[in-house]
């Protein structure tokens, strides 16, 4: 049976685009069910047009905290995911999704974690003067960015790399290893044993 995946996006959702080509050229065997966004005037909304895949708008702003989080989980739980994809979803994730969907969702993040979790770690890395930044595919636990790793890719800091050509090199690694996670889930082929995630290839 194919994985029913419900996406969570906040933004330019590039990396969203880049896994729904990936299914429609059958790449990766999914049944993508529906696109959830915090934000109305997000782009991902009209790349899940695009796909004909149905979208969910839960303004973030119009609910206090509690109440967002509740409705998020109805929202999610009604499209009975077997993967949650947070592909530039900018808001945490509270724990009862977190622990209801353990294993089941998949977030990508622009830097070699454990190393420069949370917000700009495009830019923690570049001011922090490393040789080598890149990308990493997790599962979502209860903290921030510091799930079971996945798989990463390396973007090596060359001298006169200014944050935002750093910030395009990793995108690209993104749009390489975010399909390819999704595509190893998709194939049953994530083993997880406590922290360690070991792809069967
Ligand atoms: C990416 O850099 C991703 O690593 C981070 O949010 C950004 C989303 O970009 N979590 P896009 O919306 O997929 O283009």
């Amino acid at each position: 049976m194919e994985k029913r995946i419900v996406f969570l996006a906040s933004g330019r959702g590039s990396n969203f685009q880049v896994i729904m080509e990936k299914i429609k050229e059958k790449q990766i065997k999914a049944n993508p069910i529906s696109l959830i966004t915090d934000n109305p005037d997000a782009f991902c909304l009209e790349t899940a047009k695009k796909f004909n895949l149905s979208s969910r708008i839960l303004s973030y702003k119009n609910y206090p905290k509690l109440e967002f989080n509740e409705k998020l989980e109805e929202l999610i739980d009604k499209d009975k995911p077997d993967l949650i994809v947070a592909a530039g979803f900018m808001k945490i994730l509270p724990n009862s999704i977190v622990s209801k969907y353990r294993y089941k969702i998949i977030n990508i993040h622009p830097s070699l974690l454990p190393s420069f979790p949370g917000l700009h770690a495009q830019q923690q890395a570049h001011s922090y003067g490393v040789k080598f930044s890149g990308c990493t595919t997790h599962f979502v636990d209860e903290g921030v960015d510091t799930g079971p790793i996945i798989m990463q890719e390396i973007v090596p800091i060359v001298p006169n790399m200014t944050e935002e050509d750093l910030t395009k090199a990793i995108l690209v690694k993104e749009h390489q290893i975010f399909p390819k996670t999704i595509q190893y889930f998709c194939e049953d082929k994530i083993v997880v044993s406590g922290r360690k995630c070991n792809i069967k290839i």
